[in-house]
């Protein structure tokens, strides 16, 4: 069996799109049983303007409140350098910046141009090498975005070398809206491996139409091994209208396992935070 590894997202890009602002311990409890169930990396919360996103507000008190276990990497995803130092003061093991490969999503998801908002992340790259700490890239609107429709591979894989040469270790492509066909990923891909190994590439797909496993399939067999996913497929980015969540885990754990693929994670607690996730969910 081939190991593939799901890094779980849900408490953050599941959780920063729901209407009813879900109390930090509900958010504590979830990451206390994802913690449990074999992930090695759990993307938390992000420190992020309460203003944009008022359900990342409690970001400080979620990295205080979780119980952590050895081995795995808490990470939290940062916009600008006052966001990275709140995310160090809180502790967080790892840092996400994340940028757009359209001008239009860049400006609706981050109120700057690519270039600036590059510019504004740079600081952010210098200070995590310094202090040694994990940088991951995100890039979004991968295939398309809702203001400028077909996004050009050629853009996605500019960024993709961007962020690497600022230093992330790995670059997660996010399909923000989940509306992407496998061909358009799969030609989205070969442009990127031009510029990187499978290795350092992660795919990020939301299942707004019902297709991110078979997104997922075209990564594959393409050499990608790291998929993110949120537990109970919830979420959805606020500045990406009309989108869905991020595959569930428990649906692409499943699938993985019939293609072969060990994932490691303990299924019963999958399903357990998948309740849990479809609670909070449920209760908007
Ligand atoms: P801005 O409004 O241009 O920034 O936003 P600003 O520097 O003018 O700051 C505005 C206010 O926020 C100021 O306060 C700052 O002090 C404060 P005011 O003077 O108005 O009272 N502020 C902060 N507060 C707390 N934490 C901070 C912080 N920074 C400034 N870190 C900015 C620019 C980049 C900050 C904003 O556009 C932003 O945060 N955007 C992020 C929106 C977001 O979180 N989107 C969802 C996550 S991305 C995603 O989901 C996609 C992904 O999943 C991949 C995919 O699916 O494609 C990753
Ligand atoms: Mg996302």
């Amino acid at each position: 069996m081939s190991q593939v590894e799901i890094f779980e997202v849900g408490p953050r890009d599941g959780l920063q799109n729901e209407k009813r602002l879900i109390p930090a311990a509900e958010k504590i409890a979830l990451v206390d049983v994802l913690s449990q169930a074999g992930f090695r990396r759990i993307e938390v919360t992000s420190f992020v303007p309460p203003k944009w996103v008022p359900q990342m507000a409690d970001a400080a008190e979620v990295m205080a409140g979780i119980t952590r276990r050895p081995g795995i990497r808490y990470a939290v995803l940062t916009p600008n350098l006052r966001g990275y130092q709140a995310a160090r003061a809180a502790g967080a093991d790892e840092v996400a910046i994340f940028a757009s490969a359209s001008e239009g999503f860049s400006r609706a998801n981050l109120n700057a141009s690519i270039a600036e908002s590059l510019e504004r992340l740079a600081p952010v790259a210098q200070a995590a090498r310094a202090d040694g700490i994990a940088l991951r890239g995100y890039v979004s609107v991968v295939t398309d975005c809702p203001f400028e429709g077909k996004v050009a591979p050629a853009s996605v894989a500019r960024l993709a070398a961007r962020l690497r040469d600022m230093g992330c270790y790995e670059i997660s492509l996010g399909e923000t809206l989940g509306q992407a066909r496998p061909e358009a990923i799969d030609a989205m891909l070969a442009a990127v491996l031009d510029e990187l190994p499978p290795e350092s590439l992660a795919g990020h797909y939301h299942d707004t139409a019902g297709r991110a496993l078979e997104n997922i399939d075209a990564s594959l067999a393409r050499g990608l091994r790291v998929f993110d996913a949120a537990v109970g497929g919830l979420g959805g980015c606020p500045y990406a209208p009309g989108a869905a969540g991020n595959v569930a885990t428990e649906k692409l754990a499943a699938h993985l396992a019939l293609r072969g693929h060990a994932t490691g994670l303990d299924m019963a607690l999958i399903e357990q935070a998948a309740a849990m996730a479809r609670t909070m969910k449920g209760a908007e």
